[in-house]
Protein backbone atom coordinates (compact mmCIF):
# COMPACT_ATOMS: atom_id res chain seq x y z
CA UNK A 1 0.00 0.00 0.00
CA UNK A 2 2.88 2.05 1.08
CA UNK A 3 4.30 2.26 -2.62
CA UNK A 4 0.36 4.03 -4.03
CA UNK A 5 1.58 7.03 -1.40
CA UNK A 6 2.49 10.26 -2.65
CA UNK A 7 3.21 11.86 0.52
CA UNK A 8 1.95 11.76 3.93
CA UNK A 9 -0.62 14.76 4.47
CA UNK A 10 -1.65 13.80 8.39
CA UNK A 11 0.96 12.27 10.07
CA UNK A 12 -0.04 9.06 12.99
CA UNK A 13 0.92 12.22 15.72
CA UNK A 14 -0.92 15.13 14.03
CA UNK A 15 -3.88 13.17 14.16
CA UNK A 16 -3.52 12.01 17.74
CA UNK A 17 -2.79 16.07 18.72
CA UNK A 18 -6.05 16.99 16.74
CA UNK A 19 -8.42 14.26 18.63
CA UNK A 20 -7.02 15.39 21.27
CA UNK A 21 -7.73 18.89 20.66
CA UNK A 22 -11.14 18.35 19.66
CA UNK A 23 -12.43 16.41 22.09
CA UNK A 24 -11.10 19.07 24.81
CA UNK A 25 -12.88 21.32 22.60
CA UNK A 26 -16.30 19.03 22.85
CA UNK A 27 -15.80 18.35 26.29
CA UNK A 28 -15.78 21.72 27.40
CA UNK A 29 -18.81 22.48 25.25
CA UNK A 30 -21.00 19.89 26.35
CA UNK A 31 -19.98 19.55 30.02
CA UNK A 32 -23.38 21.55 31.32
CA UNK A 33 -25.63 20.34 28.76
CA UNK A 34 -28.49 18.43 30.67
CA UNK A 35 -28.93 16.50 27.04
CA UNK A 36 -27.50 13.33 25.97
CA UNK A 37 -24.59 13.35 23.96
CA UNK A 38 -24.65 11.15 20.62
CA UNK A 39 -21.59 10.98 18.04
CA UNK A 40 -23.15 9.71 15.30
CA UNK A 41 -20.43 7.94 13.19
CA UNK A 42 -20.62 8.13 9.06
CA UNK A 43 -19.66 4.80 7.90
CA UNK A 44 -17.12 3.60 6.67
CA UNK A 45 -14.44 6.65 6.55
CA UNK A 46 -15.51 7.83 9.82
CA UNK A 47 -14.80 5.05 12.07
CA UNK A 48 -11.15 5.47 12.77
CA UNK A 49 -11.40 9.22 13.68
CA UNK A 50 -14.83 8.27 15.64
CA UNK A 51 -12.55 5.82 18.03
CA UNK A 52 -10.06 7.78 18.77
CA UNK A 53 -12.34 11.18 19.58
CA UNK A 54 -14.57 9.26 21.69
CA UNK A 55 -11.82 7.81 23.69
CA UNK A 56 -10.77 11.05 24.54
CA UNK A 57 -13.84 12.37 25.21
CA UNK A 58 -14.47 13.10 29.50
CA UNK A 59 -17.98 12.77 29.01
CA UNK A 60 -20.93 10.47 29.24
CA UNK A 61 -21.86 9.48 25.53
CA UNK A 62 -23.37 7.18 23.21
CA UNK A 63 -22.56 6.45 19.65
CA UNK A 64 -24.74 5.85 16.77
CA UNK A 65 -24.31 5.11 13.38
CA UNK A 66 -25.25 6.32 9.39
CA UNK A 67 -24.54 5.18 6.27
CA UNK A 68 -25.06 7.41 3.55
CA UNK A 69 -23.48 8.29 0.27
CA UNK A 70 -23.85 11.46 -2.39
CA UNK A 71 -25.00 11.43 -5.63
CA UNK A 72 -22.23 13.80 -6.50
CA UNK A 73 -21.36 15.42 -10.37
CA UNK A 74 -22.53 12.08 -12.31
CA UNK A 75 -26.24 12.90 -11.46
CA UNK A 76 -26.34 16.37 -12.54
CA UNK A 77 -25.48 17.61 -9.11
CA UNK A 78 -28.94 18.13 -6.95
CA UNK A 79 -26.89 17.56 -4.12
CA UNK A 80 -29.40 14.30 -3.07
CA UNK A 81 -28.06 12.35 -0.33
CA UNK A 82 -29.04 8.90 -0.01
CA UNK A 83 -29.19 7.40 3.43
CA UNK A 84 -28.42 3.83 3.33
CA UNK A 85 -28.60 3.04 6.97
CA UNK A 86 -30.60 5.59 9.80
CA UNK A 87 -30.62 5.50 13.33
CA UNK A 88 -33.10 3.60 15.33
CA UNK A 89 -34.25 6.33 18.05
CA UNK A 90 -37.10 7.66 19.27
CA UNK A 91 -34.92 10.17 21.78
CA UNK A 92 -34.17 12.70 19.14
CA UNK A 93 -35.53 15.94 21.26
CA UNK A 94 -33.38 14.71 23.85
CA UNK A 95 -30.29 14.48 22.12
CA UNK A 96 -27.37 16.89 21.25
CA UNK A 97 -25.94 15.02 18.31
CA UNK A 98 -22.32 15.65 16.54
CA UNK A 99 -22.30 13.93 13.37
CA UNK A 100 -18.64 12.80 12.73
CA UNK A 101 -17.26 12.59 9.04
CA UNK A 102 -14.06 11.78 8.02
CA UNK A 103 -13.65 14.94 5.15
CA UNK A 104 -15.70 17.70 3.87
CA UNK A 105 -15.61 18.37 0.03
CA UNK A 106 -18.72 19.36 -1.69
CA UNK A 107 -20.49 20.51 1.66
CA UNK A 108 -23.39 18.63 0.42
CA UNK A 109 -23.26 15.64 2.88
CA UNK A 110 -22.62 17.52 6.01
CA UNK A 111 -25.50 20.46 5.10
CA UNK A 112 -28.33 17.51 4.40
CA UNK A 113 -27.11 15.85 7.67
CA UNK A 114 -27.26 18.62 9.81
CA UNK A 115 -30.68 19.67 8.37
CA UNK A 116 -32.34 16.25 8.43
CA UNK A 117 -31.62 16.04 11.87
CA UNK A 118 -33.03 18.94 12.79
CA UNK A 119 -36.04 18.53 11.22
CA UNK A 120 -36.43 15.35 13.13
CA UNK A 121 -36.53 17.49 15.98
CA UNK A 122 -33.17 17.16 17.51
CA UNK A 123 -32.15 19.02 20.61
CA UNK A 124 -28.80 20.42 19.19
CA UNK A 125 -26.81 19.38 15.92
CA UNK A 126 -23.08 20.14 15.30
CA UNK A 127 -21.00 18.77 12.72
CA UNK A 128 -17.15 17.56 13.37
CA UNK A 129 -14.57 16.55 10.59
CA UNK A 130 -11.43 15.31 10.75
CA UNK A 131 -10.10 16.83 6.82
CA UNK A 132 -11.63 20.12 5.10
CA UNK A 133 -11.40 20.72 1.73
CA UNK A 134 -12.74 24.59 1.42
CA UNK A 135 -11.71 24.89 -1.96
CA UNK A 136 -13.99 22.50 -3.43
CA UNK A 137 -16.81 23.80 -1.77
CA UNK A 138 -20.53 23.85 -3.38
CA UNK A 139 -22.83 24.80 -0.96
CA UNK A 140 -22.19 27.36 1.78
CA UNK A 141 -21.17 25.01 4.68
CA UNK A 142 -18.85 25.53 7.62
CA UNK A 143 -18.55 22.34 9.98
CA UNK A 144 -18.60 23.10 13.74
CA UNK A 145 -15.17 21.59 14.85
CA UNK A 146 -12.61 20.65 11.82
CA UNK A 147 -9.26 18.93 12.38
CA UNK A 148 -7.17 19.85 9.22
CA UNK A 149 -7.58 21.88 6.10
CA UNK A 150 -5.93 20.36 3.35
CA UNK A 151 -5.32 21.23 -0.21
CA UNK A 152 -7.50 19.29 -3.55
CA UNK A 153 -5.59 16.08 -3.20
CA UNK A 154 -6.99 12.98 -3.06
CA UNK A 155 -6.37 11.67 0.46
CA UNK A 156 -6.79 8.03 1.71
CA UNK A 157 -6.10 6.60 5.53
CA UNK A 158 -7.12 6.83 8.25
CA UNK A 159 -10.61 5.27 7.32
CA UNK A 160 -10.27 7.02 4.14
CA UNK A 161 -10.83 5.02 0.97
CA UNK A 162 -10.22 4.92 -2.65
CA UNK A 163 -12.31 1.47 -3.71
CA UNK A 164 -12.75 0.67 -0.55
CA UNK A 165 -9.01 0.21 -0.21
CA UNK A 166 -6.17 1.88 2.17
CA UNK A 167 -8.72 2.81 5.00
CA UNK A 168 -6.05 1.04 7.89
CA UNK A 169 -3.37 3.04 7.23
CA UNK A 170 -2.54 4.65 10.17
CA UNK A 171 -1.51 8.05 8.64
CA UNK A 172 -3.43 9.80 6.13
CA UNK A 173 -1.54 10.18 2.55
CA UNK A 174 -1.86 11.90 -0.67
CA UNK A 175 -2.85 8.98 -3.40
CA UNK A 176 -0.50 8.77 -6.48
CA UNK A 177 -2.35 10.05 -9.14
CA UNK A 178 -1.16 7.20 -11.86
CA UNK A 179 -3.50 5.05 -8.70
CA UNK A 180 -6.76 6.74 -9.91
CA UNK A 181 -5.65 7.72 -13.47
CA UNK A 182 -5.71 11.47 -12.87
P1 LIG B 1 -19.25 15.98 0.19
O1 LIG B 1 -20.70 15.71 0.32
O2 LIG B 1 -18.88 16.36 -1.22
O3 LIG B 1 -18.72 16.98 1.18
O4 LIG B 1 -18.58 14.57 0.34
C1 LIG B 1 -17.79 14.14 1.34
C2 LIG B 1 -17.51 12.66 1.08
O5 LIG B 1 -16.78 12.48 -0.14
C3 LIG B 1 -16.64 12.10 2.16
O6 LIG B 1 -17.40 11.55 3.21
C4 LIG B 1 -15.85 11.04 1.40
O7 LIG B 1 -16.56 9.83 1.40
C5 LIG B 1 -15.75 11.53 0.01
N1 LIG B 1 -14.43 12.18 -0.25
C6 LIG B 1 -14.23 13.48 -0.57
N2 LIG B 1 -12.92 13.74 -0.73
C7 LIG B 1 -12.27 12.57 -0.49
C8 LIG B 1 -10.86 12.20 -0.49
O8 LIG B 1 -9.93 13.00 -0.72
N3 LIG B 1 -10.59 10.91 -0.18
C9 LIG B 1 -11.56 9.99 0.11
N4 LIG B 1 -12.87 10.29 0.12
C10 LIG B 1 -13.23 11.57 -0.18
MG1 LIG C 1 -17.47 9.46 3.71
Amino acid sequence: MIKDIESILVSTEEIDEITSRIAEQITNDYKDSEKKLVLICILKGSLMFTCELMKKINLPLEVDFMKVSSYGAKTVSSGVINIHLDMKREDFSECDFIIIEDIVDSGRTLSHLVRYLSERGASSVRSCTMLDKPSRRKVDFIPDYCGKEIPDEFAVGFGLDYNEKYRNLPYVGILKRKVYGG
